[in-house]
């Protein structure tokens, strides 16, 4: 049997939940270091108690320059280096109809974590892996900062902004043997949907959401956080040493394109008649 992350040490921001969560245990499972980091410490220390001594819960807020380096510090002082940065916390701000009726109250918060908390997790974890023999750094985006549409603006913007930045330190940081790449999620069941709408879980707008997604994603199954702690596996294990810079959409294929396009009926009644 061969682990794809065999002693390397990992940290995961947003580790607590959702996607975080199952790359944390994917991670673990490929026979990784981590640690878990996340503004949840009742979920992190729960899970920290559960997975076993391989696994560290600390606590970070993404956005505090401080709580990063010291997230950073951690890791190397427990496991003795740092190989992966997964950058995936994040938050979705408020769902508003419209632009002309959003007041964009979320954009600071929402700039801060989903934005400058990659930007400092990248740069702080390239500081050490410099001196380190380089690593992987892999940040989550979404297919909301790929795809323009509508609500969630401060997302959309935060999460494309993710997406230049890390193709800069792609090049920028080449030359020291470390990749960075994004993950660009998109419908995967976790609690960041109805924390935008407001809902219960899986209900009313949420679900009404989920249903629409799914009536415009080509693969017709819903995929889960395992896909993208797999698609996080890949990124940071050395299979991917060639593979630097690029937006990986893990997302039954919605970004290539809707597959309800009225033009195929059309043109088979075309060629019918
Ligand atoms: N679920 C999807 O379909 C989807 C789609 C596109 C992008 N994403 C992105 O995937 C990432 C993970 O989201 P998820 O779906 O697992 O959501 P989630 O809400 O289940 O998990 C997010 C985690 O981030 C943590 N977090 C929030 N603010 C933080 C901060 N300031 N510092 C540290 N941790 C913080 C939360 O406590 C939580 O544990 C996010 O960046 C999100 O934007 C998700």
């Amino acid at each position: 049997m061969t682990f794809e992350l065999a002693n390397k040490v990992a940290i995961v921001t947003g580790g607590a939940a959702g996607i975080g969560a199952a790359a944390v245990r994917h991670f673990l499972k490929e026979g990784a270091y981590v640690v878990i980091a996340d503004i949840n410490a009742d979920q992190g220390e729960a899970m920290e108690a559960e997975l076993g001594p391989d696994c560290a819960f600390k606590y970070t807020d993404v956005s505090k320059r401080s709580d990063v380096q010291d997230l950073v510090d951690f890791a190397v002082a427990t496991f003795g280096g740092l190989d992966i940065m997964f950058n995936n916390a994040g938050i979705s701000g408020t769902m508003q109809p419209n632009l002309l009726d959003d007041d964009f109250a979320d954009f600071e918060q929402v700039l801060k974590v989903d934005l400058l908390g990659v930007m400092l997790g990248t740069q702080i974890a390239a500081r050490h892996m410099k001196e380190n023999g380089g690593g992987s750094i892999i940040n989550t985006t979404s297919i909301g900062g790929m795809q323009a549409g509508c609500t969630v603006l401060s997302y959309r913007a935060a999460k494309a902004g993710v997406i230049h930045f890390s193709k800069s330190a792609a090049i920028d940081l080449a030359e020291y043997g470390i990749r960075v790449n994004c993950i660009a999620p998109g419908g995967i069941p976790t609690a960041i949907l109805s924390s935008a709408t407001g809902d219960a879980e899986e209900s009313g707008t949420t679900s009404a959401i989920r249903r629409i997604i799914a009536e415009d994603r080509p693969l017709k199954f819903d995929g889960d956080t395992s896909d993208i702690a797999n698609a996080a596996v890949y990124l940071g294990s050395d299979r991917s040493r060639y593979v630097t810079g690029i937006v990986l959409p893990v997302d039954g294929g919605i970004t290539a394109g809707n597959p309800r396009n009225p033009l195929r009926a059309m043109l088979a009644e075309a060629m019918a008649s």
